[in-house]
């Protein structure tokens, strides 16, 4: 993205370079990504945060899954999917092209840097090098621009040869927003951290880098952060996992580079509503992890009744009326996949818009719960 001096809401959309995009043929599609092999929780592991006790603590505040195979809103999802599946461009049938080209697409973010931020993506939490690859090749090919990976993944490298596959097909790096994260095991040794990011994922620059979640020096990290954007090395700084404005605010008020964004767990059963209005006050956003529940939640969101009967009006899956409702409250989504017909689905959200009604009732859905604690 390029550095322009364009408030947020003059900000122009970008996503016309999307469609140029679509038929670059990068292969990641052709191929086929590989699903998603391992699961497990974001951080838990070495992160030592979360275990699976903890975990199932957290998942008993909400309803326990039912099976999208005997739901009826899935059937609907099914019937909708039927409809919305094809060409890439295809439209609800509302006139409107699907790829983010059209007025019912979503602005970028306009960051506090100064830096332009594409507002839906592709997350690639427990893909494996190979299997991040492969689907950030067919997100790219599908005309996504934004990737999110992080050091604890162990996939930077493969997100890295994606990316520099992409630009070597001719795809411009100005036009590819890649996110990493700093995992709290190298806290102690954030600036060396960062540049191993700069080296696995080989691609010049990163486009944000995040504090992956709060620790016990989080002050340093900030400024090995802010760091790394004075060197040139990172164009952007943010935090994850900051769930309050006094958590975000332990380090929006010490730093003297700007909060760009917060990326929590947020969905319509857990949504950030609150933190959102006070970081937007700050100039900030409100990024969402889990958008579709996440591997422990996603049957459980997409065979929810509310949702399959807005999906069924406007003719869209479950997931993608949940991914429209992230872009359409202003978050930034970043929905994981391994199934390349899952990623070419999750970005057709911008042919259709949700009507207040359908937003008032997807609002209603919050405090069901969430399905992580960390
Ligand atoms: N900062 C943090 O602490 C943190 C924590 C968690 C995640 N993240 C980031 O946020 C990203 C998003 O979270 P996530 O990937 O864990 O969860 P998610 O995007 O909410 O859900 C991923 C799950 O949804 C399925 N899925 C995706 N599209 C679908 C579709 N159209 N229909 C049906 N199922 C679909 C995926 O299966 P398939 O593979 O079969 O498509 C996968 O099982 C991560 O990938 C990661 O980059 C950050």
């Amino acid at each position: 993205m390029t550095k322009r001096d364009l408030t947020r809401r003059e900000f122009a959309i970008v996503g016309a370079t999307a469609a140029a995009t679509v038929a670059l043929g990068l292969g990641g599609c052709a191929q086929g990504a590989a699903p998603a092999a391992s699961s497990g929780s974001d951080t838990e592991a070495s992160l030592g945060r979360a275990t699976s006790s903890s975990q199932s603590a957290a998942h008993s505040s909400v309803p326990a899954p039912s099976t999208p195979d005997s739901s009826s809103s899935v059937a609907a999802q099914a019937a909708a999917s039927e409809q919305s599946s094809g060409s890439k461009d295809a439209s609800a049938g509302n006139g409107q092209p699907a790829d983010g080209t059209g007025p019912l697409a979503i602005a970028d973010k306009m960051l506090a840097s100064g830096f332009a931020m594409p507002a839906f993506g592709i997350g690639t939490w427990t893909l494996s090098d190979e299997e991040a690859e492969a689907s950030v090749a067919c997100a790219l090919e599908n005309g996504y621009r934004l990737v999110d990976t992080a050091q604890y993944y162990r996939n930077e490298e493969g997100v890295g040869r994606a990316v520099r596959a992409a630009m070597d097909a001719g795809r411009d790096r100005e036009d590819i927003f890649v996110t990493s994260k700093i995992m709290p095991s190298s806290y102690e040794r954030a600036a060396e951290s960062i540049d191993e990011s700069l080296a696995k994922l080989d691609i010049g620059y990163i486009d944000l880098m995040l504090i992956h979640q709060p620790g016990s020096n989080d002050e340093a990290v900030w400024r090995a952060l802010e760091e790394s954007v004075a060197a040139g090395k990172v164009r952007s700084i943010g935090i994850s996992n900051y769930y309050t404005p006094e958590h975000y605010d332990a380090i929006a008020n010490i730093a003297e580079v700007p909060v760009a964004l917060v990326q929590n767990e947020n969905h319509p059963y857990y949504q950030n509503s609150q933190l959102q209005s006070y970081v937007e006050g700050t100039g900030g956003f409100v990024e969402s992890w889990y958008p579709l529940g996440g591997r422990p939640g996603v049957a459980q969101m997409l065979a929810d009744e509310t949702l399959g009967a807005i999906a069924a009006a406007h003719g869209k899956t479950v997931a993608q009326t949940i991914l429209r409702w992230h872009v359409q409250s202003g978050y930034i989504a970043i929905p994981g996949s391994g199934n390349p017909d899952h990623i070419a689905e999750n970005i057709q959200i911008f042919d259709f818009e949700l009507t207040e009604e359908d937003m008032a009732s997807i609002a209603a859905l919050d405090g069901i719960g969430r399905f992580e604690n960390w």
